[in-house]
């Protein structure tokens, strides 16, 4: 079949013919490459109509409301697939045997335990530091403990380092929160799945070792698996672009934690919190969602809408039923719980909403889980980034694994002044 072309003109003169390139699904993408050498670039700020790269990985129909990792869909995966399997369906590309899967845990395990000297990292933090600021640092300094795996050319360096970055990120998540509180660090336990051991080395104190509840864990693990990739969003962009110019992982992986770190990305579930908690009340709903609606108020309903998602996004549909049982199962009284429901039926009935096709992301109901579960807020963009880790290590392995990779270097319309007389200082005359 005859390549299809899109020819580009200026002016009615046309200045490129170019390739139109067809994925496996989603839109097909014209190819501008050579527009440069035309004497044009394409102005596309925010990443609205560009696709940055080629992936195998992860499918999303906005339109539609389909999440697929490699082909498995995402519903499917959160409840028939616990988040190990999840992560080594996402760096392997398949579905692994149960021998394959057992091996993989084993490994995961078997590098939970992070350098002692990493410890005294936290030290110098202030104890109220927020912990994604402890997260960014103690994660970029793991490039200072584990030089052995950092030919990044070799994929089984590769592999080992998502390994342990996978494995060590809910030890260093929980040693932040225990360093915020001022608890001593709980060390991991092997005989725990890693929601289990999360939980543990979160809530436990030498004096008393915590219950795990397996609703609470199944729940945690939900979380984890919901957020776990997400192609190409802000902070996996950011690996990519940071991971283009040949910086070590552990470097790479902290630039995504910094990028997560905002209210729109990541930040959304602390931010959604928080704006429950300035709500208060459900009687004030009515008024903050006028606000939400008031072109002149800045006020956005944190925890709702979607760049990509514009039906429903299709995490939120399992992460609501997952909220619902953990609520019912623990059978919490807290007025923020009832808040976050009064918020979601008003929102998904107003016709602002509806139009606008916002509705409340996973964010929303990760929050209110975690929240339920007894993590505190400040932890909320911290899971999140221990959940998507494994998506960058993800994203970061293809890229380094296809050919002819060229450092990220995006172009500008540049506006501002040319050619202007310098005067200098009288000073330095
Ligand atoms: N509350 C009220 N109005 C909203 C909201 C909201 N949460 N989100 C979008 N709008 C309005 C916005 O004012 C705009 O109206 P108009 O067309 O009249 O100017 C319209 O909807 C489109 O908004 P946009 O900002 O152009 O959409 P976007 O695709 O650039 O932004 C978003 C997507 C997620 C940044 C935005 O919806 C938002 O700020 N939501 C709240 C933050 C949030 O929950 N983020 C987490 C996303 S899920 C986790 C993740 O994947 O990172």
């Amino acid at each position: 079949m005859a390549e299809s072309k899109a020819t580009l003109s200026v002016d009615g003169k046309e200045i490129a013919e170019l390739p139109i390139l067809s994925g496996t699904a989603g839109n097909d993408v014209i190819d501008i490459r050579t527009l440069g050498s035309k004497g044009y670039f394409t102005y596309d700020p925010g990443f609205l109509a560009t696709a940055s790269c080629e992936s195998e990985i992860t499918f999303i129909d906005g339109g539609k409301g389909v999440l697929q990792h490699r082909g498995y869909a995402i519903d499917d995966l959160a409840k028939k697939a616990d988040y190990l399997e999840v992560c080594y369906i996402l760096l392997n590309g398949k579905a692994p045997s149960q021998e394959e899967y057992n091996d993989f845990v084993n490994i995961i395990t078997n590098h939970t335990m992070v350098h002692e000297q990493l410890a005294h990292f936290f030290q110098g933090f202030r104890p109220d530091a927020h912990p994604m600021a402890m997260l960014c640092g103690v994660v970029g300094a793991l490039s200072s403990f584990y030089h052995d795996d950092l030919d990044i050319a070799d994929r089984n360096q590769r592999l080992r380092c998502a390994h342990r970055l996978v494995a060590k990120m809910p030890t260093i998540a929980a040693m932040a929160y225990k360093y915020s509180i001022g608890q001593p660090f709980v060390y991991p336990r092997n005989d725990l799945s890693y929601a289990e051991n999360f939980l543990h080395m979160m809530f436990s104190v030498p004096a008393e070792e915590y219950k795990v509840s397996p609703t609470l864990a199944r729940a945690m693990d939900r979380i984890f698996i919901l957020h776990a990739d997400h192609e190409q969003n802000a902070s996996t962009s950011t690996v990519r672009l940071a991971g283009s110019s040949g910086a070590n992982p552990y470097a790479c992986i902290a630039a995504g934690v910094a990028s997560l770190w905002g209210p729109a990305h990541g930040g959304a579930n602390e931010a959604c919190l928080t704006m429950l908690e300035e709500i208060g009340d459900v009687s004030r709903v009515d008024e903050f969602v006028a606000r939400a609606k008031d072109k002149s108020d800045p006020f956005r309903l944190m925890g709702f809408g979607h760049r990509v998602y514009k039906n429903f996004d299709p995490r939120a549909t399992v992460m609501r039923e997952t909220c619902h049982e953990v609520l019912k199962e623990l059978g919490i009284q807290d007025p923020l719980l009832d808040v976050a429901m009064a918020l979601e039926k008003v929102a998904l009935e107003d016709p602002y909403f509806i139009e606008k096709k916002l509705y409340p992301n996973v964010d929303f109901y990760s929050g209110i889980i975690l929240k339920a579960i007894g993590i505190p807020t400040s932890m909320f963009t911290v899971i999140f980034a221990l959940s998507r880790t494994v998506g960058w290590c993800s994203h970061w392995d293809e890229m380094l694994t296809q050919p002819g990779q060229k450092i990220g270097r995006p172009r500008q319309n540049y506006t501002g002044e040319l050619n202007k007389e310098f005067t200098p200082l009288d000073s330095h005359k």
